[in-house]
């Protein structure tokens, strides 16, 4: 008979098992994904550094190119651990996450926040790998990124994964700003200079029917 004691031991072994399966940290898979962006090869991830190429938010496209490192993942390996899909991920620089609670950097990669946005999910996978290009709009953010580029299985869990910090490095987002908004800020300056002269000339008035 089962006792309850190791019904309880079962169901919490159950619960482990699947936390340690969607929980996965970057330290507990290989780094085997080659990743590289047509971009100038930058280390440096101070905004405005001179080696950094600048893409446009609005509009400006970066092309990403992965594949898998063979010598580390022979094909034996690739179907044995179930190479299914690749995933690009767009990462701010760790500069660019300073006093930014909202872009912290978690170890678990379903958590992290320094590469929350992705590119493109589930691209089908080959050793070979493939290129992306991608679009961005003038949501995106100015700062310094880097790429990291996963493989996942069948169900999604992520099995390896590479970035551009040892090969391209970063480029820099140029942020969107909009035309008119030079207009306003000239035209509430304008309108804050008339009140002031207004003001001006009600206190002189004032003082001048005084004296
Ligand atoms: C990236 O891949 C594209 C398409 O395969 C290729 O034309 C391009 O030369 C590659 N770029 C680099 C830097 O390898
Ligand atoms: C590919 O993996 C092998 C074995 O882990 C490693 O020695 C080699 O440096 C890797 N190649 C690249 C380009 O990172």
């Amino acid at each position: 008979m089962v006792s309850f004691n190791t019904y309880n031991f079962l169901l919490v072994a159950l619960v482990g098992v699947s936390f340690v399966q969607c929980n996965i940290e970057y330290d507990d898979i290989p780094t085997n994904v080659l990743v590289t962006t047509e971009t100038a090869h930058c280390f440096d991830e101070a905004r405005g550094a001179q080696c950094l190429t600048q893409v446009k938010a609005e509009g400006g496209k970066l092309t990403v190119n992965f594949s898998l490192n063979t010598t580390a993942c022979d094909s034996e390996c690739q179907t044995s651990k179930g190479y299914k899909y690749y995933q690009v991920k767009l990462c701010f620089s760790d500069k660019s996450i300073e006093e930014r609670p909202w872009r912290k950097h978690k170890d678990e990669i379903k958590k992290d926040k320094q590469c929350k946005k992705s590119l493109k999910d589930d691209i089908e996978f080959t050793a070979e790998g493939g290129s992306l290009e991608y679009e961005f709009d003038d949501a995106q953010p100015g700062a310094t990124y880097y790429v990291t580029v996963f493989t996942k299985n069948n169900d999604g869990d992520y099995l390896s994964y590479g970035t551009t910090l040892g090969s391209t490095g970063y480029f820099e987002i140029d942020p969107y700003q909009p035309v008119d908004d030079g207009l306003k800020t000239g035209a509430a300056i304008m309108s804050a200079i008339s009140i002031v002269i207004l003001i001006g000339c009600f206190v002189n008035e004032h003082q001048q029917k005084k004296e």
